[in-house]
């Protein structure tokens, strides 16, 4: 039986509806320009219409709800409708859907705020398909990269065809984006990815700022071979040279408190298991609160990867695909939805984010804000990645009143 439009189980059911529109059996993965992504945009686009919003599709294949207002002004809220690889259901949807209650309520009301609210569902914020976060909200906020066009995925195709697979326009991504020009101000729902929420036994809080970020390509060239006739002396291997790098990085973010390394991708070629590996590809992925200290660890790690290489008598190339200052949550919007918690009867507590988010590309062209919602053992980027309909019901409770407050000017009116 379908939940009311608005109600934290309506939010909870339509998660478990996307989370069935993967593009593989068995998992869930939504990679940019996919057919999967076409499908949800479908789906949302319909949740969207039935809430009174009218609806557009960005060059970047952002789908865009919008709920208009009494007067001057648009509040923009949304999160990502794509998702990385075996992912769990509310990393992305659950802000977007969270967002589309909140104008679920005001439609079943006939209420209209003095401002046009626009729900966003960013189309690729994961970067699973090209390496590279935030393509959808760069596009949106008119800060796209042309560079990046020229990307290319496991397949060969680029990010400039996949835009153009997926209806868009390559030549309008890095245009001056679709975002309306009065934005006020721009609100993420998220689910917290961590386990600060859970310690503290509270169902929702305030971002204080977002993590900066380093997303690179590092590649390591030796000699292929055959594994039974070439001697461990001399030998050449790329992927011995890519498993020394990785422990070096692993150890180099423990030395660095509030640091963090990780190497999530790794492919080996020729790859067959009587060959010496002669090329190895890796992602490394570095992140601090503080961007001198990320840039510092980032910039070590690119010369231990020379030397490594060196000794094993290898070559490297280190292709930066993203880099990602750290990002500061409005102040004033920050004092905002801590009313609307303790108008709501909760603690408001500030925590900064580990992961990267939408709202630190569109704070490129407007105040930005985040509320965190607590998710089981802090887990995500994994199907175990769980919420309470209970926290979801605070949540929209929050957002509710948040809006009200933006639209009185916050409780110091
Ligand atoms: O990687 C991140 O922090 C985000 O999930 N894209
Ligand atoms: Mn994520
Ligand atoms: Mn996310």
């Amino acid at each position: 039986m379908d939940a009311a439009a608005g109600t934290p189980g309506s939010v909870m059911q339509r998660c478990d509806a996307l989370a069935e529109i993967s593009e593989e059996r068995g998992l869930l993965v939504r990679p940019y320009g996919s057919e999967a992504m076409r499908r949800v945009n479908e789906k949302v686009e319909g949740w969207m219409l039935r809430a009174g919003m009218s609806v557009r599709t960005d060059a970047a294949g952002n789908l865009i709800g919008r709920y208009e207002g009494m007067g001057e002004g648009t509040f923009i809220l949304g999160s990502h409708l794509d998702t990385v690889r075996d992912a769990g259901l509310y990393d992305g949807p659950l802000g977007v859907l969270i967002a589309l209650a909140c104008v679920e309520r005001l439609h079943a009301r006939d209420e209209r705020l003095p401002f046009a609210v626009e729900v966003v569902a960013f189309a690729d914020e994961e970067g699973l398909r090209f390496g590279t976060t935030y393509l959808g909200s760069s596009h949106y906020a008119g800060a796209f990269d042309e560079d990046l066009l020229e990307l290319a995925d496991r397949d060969g195709v680029t990010l400039a065809e996949a835009a153009r697979d997926f209806g868009g326009d390559p030549d309008v991504l890095t245009g001056p984006g679709s975002a309306p020009k009065d934005i006020l101000g721009y609100c993420e729902v998220h689910i917290e990815q961590g386990p600060v929420l859970e310690e503290r036994d509270l169902p929702v809080g305030v971002v204080s700022a977002i993590t900066g970020l380093s997303r690179i390509k590092v590649s390591f060239s030796g000699q292929a071979g055959h594994a039974g006739t070439v001697p461990m002396e001399g030998r050449r291997d790329a992927l011995c040279a890519a498993a020394e790098f990785i422990l070096e990085a692993e150890a180099a973010a423990q030395a660095e408190p509030g640091s963090v390394a990780t190497v999530g991708e790794i492919s080996a070629r020729p790859g067959a298991g009587n060959v010496i590996p002669g090329e190895v590809d890796l992602s490394l992925d570095v992140r601090h609160g503080d961007d001198a200290v990320r840039e510092s660890l980032r910039d070590h790690l690119r010369s231990k990867a020379a030397e490594i290489s060196a000794s094993r008598g290898c070559e490297h190339r280190w292709q930066a695909r993203q880099e990602s200052i750290a990002v500061p949550a409005d102040p004033y919007l920050g004092v905002l939805l801590e009313e609307a918690i303790e108008d709501a009867g909760v603690e408001a507590l500030r925590l900064p984010s580990g992961a990267g988010h939408d709202a630190a590309q569109m704070a490129e062209i407007c105040p930005v804000a985040m509320l965190f919602v607590r998710c089981k053992d802090g887990i995500s980027h994994n199907p175990a990645e769980s919420v309470e309909e209970e926290d979801v019901a605070v949540t929209i409770d929050v957002m509710g009143r948040f809006l009200r407050l933006v639209a009185e000017g916050g409780r110091g009116r």
